[in-house]
């Protein structure tokens, strides 16, 4: 027998809400680390918002922002600065050949007052040294990332996502769906963070790689946001058919409910399927009649309107109201309007004639004069 996996279904509740809490907390999180990150990089080339300029900086360097120059105009550092007038001293020799001199007079008091706190090399040997000359120069050239730097990050980085990877994929494994689709979900997190990974020494190099480094972490996250999302969903809202769990009386009840519900609707749905097959036909044949009564009036409407005024012969002027009677004793009324005449039918249609013969013709062909009780048309109401 196929063995079979265990789903959401299979797991108790307390499981459940330890993941949902373990994915909520992840989730959260990654928003924290994606704000970090817009507040680390947005300003590197001197613009607020999160820009290509400003991932293409931090990896490969740029000629005008220093790591220095950024990390103090706009950058997470300014706030340590006492003084405005400080952050315009620093930049400003920044631009001006950042000669020792310079440094050891103006700028290293600012930043032994107020950066070596941190800055200093032995209380956090990862941070720039900022008590000399050289470890200042380390970060007020205008280089790429460090190699040492980027192999720092990028080990914490890659130890730290896999196990959460690992734990988010192993709780999204237990959702119920396509298991090709599953296998691809679960990869692409894993393989968008080893590329993005790797595109940051790319990038080092080559500029344009930033893009890559962009897209790629976009789909890490995406792709867990998805496992995260559909997990919760899974868990709590589109829960497993809940017949499994029913007792043997809950199913019997069930079946009761339902057939009741439909003892009641169904004499109800067919009496109202009866009711319209009855007036269907009626109602079609009625909305046909008054569809071709009004666009043959309206089409005779407009004949009239276009026909310019009839001159009557004597004869005619002797035949005109004969045809008038005749019409008005068989049930239409007429008009004459100095173009033809307009014969009204039914409540609706009217038909037009613009000369004395063809209103003779249209006589002869009367139902009602063939025969007075004949049926009347489709066409009359
Ligand atoms: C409270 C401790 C603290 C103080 C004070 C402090 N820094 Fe930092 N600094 C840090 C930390 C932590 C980082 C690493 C932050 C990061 O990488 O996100 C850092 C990073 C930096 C960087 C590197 C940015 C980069 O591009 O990687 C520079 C440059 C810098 N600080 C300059 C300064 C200057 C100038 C001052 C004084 C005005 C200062 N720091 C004051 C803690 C401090």
């Amino acid at each position: 027998m196929e063995k079979r996996c265990l789903r959401f279904q299979d797991i108790s509740v307390s499981e459940k809400m330890l993941y949902s809490l373990f994915l909520m907390t992840i989730g959260i999180g990654y928003l924290f680390a994606l704000t970090h990150m817009y507040y680390t990089h947005q300003m590197r080339d001197g613009k607020p918002g999160m820009s290509i300029q400003d991932v293409m900086i931090a990896y490969y360097g740029s000629q005008d922002q220093t790591r220095l120059g950024s990390a103090i105009n706009g950058g997470p550092m300014e706030p340590n600065l006492k003084s405005a007038n400080d952050k315009e001293k620093i930049l400003v020799w920044l631009s001006t050949g950042k000669s020792k001199t310079d440094f050891e007079q103006d700028i290293a008091p600012i930043l032994a007052r107020d950066c070596t706190l941190c800055h200093n090399g032995e209380t956090n040997p990862g941070l720039p040294n900022l008590t000399n000359y050289e470890g200042v120069m380390e970060v007020a050239s205008s280089k790429a990332a460090s190699i040492p730097g980027l192999v720092k990050v990028s080990h914490i980085h890659l130890f730290g996502i896999a196990f959460i990877l690992l734990f988010v994929g192993r709780i999204f494994i237990y959702c119920r769906m396509n298991v090709t689709l599953k296998r691809v979900i679960v990869v692409i997190p894993f393989l968008s963070m080893l590329i993005d990974t790797l595109s940051w020494f790319v990038t080092r190099n080559n500029p344009s790689f930033a893009y890559v480094v962009v897209a790629s972490g976009a789909l890490m996250g995406l792709s867990m946001g998805a496992q995260i999302v559909i997990s919760l969903y899974q868990m709590w809202v589109e829960t497993f058919d809940p017949r499994l769990y029913l007792s043997a009386n809950q199913q019997l009840l069930l079946k009761k409910i339902a057939l009741s519900f439909q003892q009641i609707v169904s004499p109800i749905v067919s009496a109202s399927k009866a009711y319209l097959l009855k007036f269907a036909p009626i109602i079609w044949q009625q909305l046909r009649i008054a569809t071709v009564q009004i666009s043959l009036s309206l089409y005779h409407a407009a004949q009239y309107q276009l026909h310019p005024k009839l001159t009557l012969t004597a004869e005619d002027q002797l035949k005109a109201p004969q045809y008038a009677q005749t019409l008005t004793e068989s049930g239409y009324s007429v008009w004459f309007a100095g173009n033809g005449w307009l014969v009204k039918e039914s409540l609706l249609t009217w038909s037009f004639f613009n000369s004395i013969d063809a209103l003779g013709h249209y006589i002869q062909h009367l139902p009602h004069q063939q025969s007075a009780s004949a049926e009347p048309s489709e066409y009359k109401v």
